[in-house]
């Protein structure tokens, strides 16, 4: 393969590694936007510490998480009717297993996959600051390990890959995982200092 081939190869697998992880980027952007102000874990304590913290609001989880399957309803349409077959990630699995024909372009199943996606980002989330109050982390403090970069993308895979392990590991393959790992944290790290600046966020990470 030549530089040029490679290079081009390179810049689709990113593309596309963007667009399949792109429901879980923006539910955990959108409920940043929302600030609810309802704690999910109602306030509640566990060996002295809360349970999740007031960062983690119900208003942001589910605001945000229908944000995500919006966006990915989106592109689902816009695979449709532009007629952008290496780019219907989500309709993969749907072909054969169940498509009720719920919408004559967007299929329940690509639905159920989005929905997975954008709402798995944020549990992912949820558990990171389980884990963060656990070691007695106050919110908003930085976390070790790039918990706070990886967590929407671990998330997102661990509900998604039980659900629909067809789906996945037929649009997933080696290179994405990779790639995601890797545009994670920088992603991350982007919409983060371009929400501090906006003020959207109280910290920069
Ligand atoms: N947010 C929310 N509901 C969620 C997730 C986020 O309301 N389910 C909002 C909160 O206002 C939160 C802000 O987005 O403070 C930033 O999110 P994040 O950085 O994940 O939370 P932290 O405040 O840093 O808390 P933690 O230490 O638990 O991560
Ligand atoms: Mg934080």
């Amino acid at each position: 393969m030549d530089a040029g081939t490679f290079l081009g190869q390179l810049l689709l697998l990113v593309g596309q590694s963007f667009w399949i992880m792109f429901p879980a980027y923006v539910s955990g952007s959108a409920a940043v936007l929302f600030k609810g102000k309802v704690p999910m874990d109602f306030g509640r304590s566990w060996r002295g510490r809360r349970l999740l913290g007031d960062g983690k609001t119900w208003e942001g989880f589910i605001m945000g998480g229908l944000t995500g399957v919006f966006a990915g309803s989106m592109q689902q349409l816009y695979c449709t009717y532009m007629n952008q077959p290496s780019f219907t990630a989500f309709d993969l699995l749907v072909v054969g297993t169940f498509d009720p024909a719920f919408f004559a372009s967007m299929s329940l199943g690509a639905l159920a996959v989005t929905a997975c996606l954008s709402y798995g980002g944020l549990v992912g989330d949820l558990m990171k600051s389980f884990i963060k109050r656990r070691m007695g982390m106050e919110r908003g403090t930085k976390s070790p390990l790039l918990m706070d970069q990886l967590d929407f993308v671990l998330g997102a895979w661990l509900v998604t890959i039980p659900l629909f392990p067809g789906w996945f590991f037929r649009v997933f393959g080696i290179f994405n995982f990779i790639i995601i790992l890797v545009m994670a944290p920088l992603l991350h790290r982007a919409v983060n200092i371009v929400g501090y600046r906006l003020g959207a966020k109280k910290e920069p990470w």
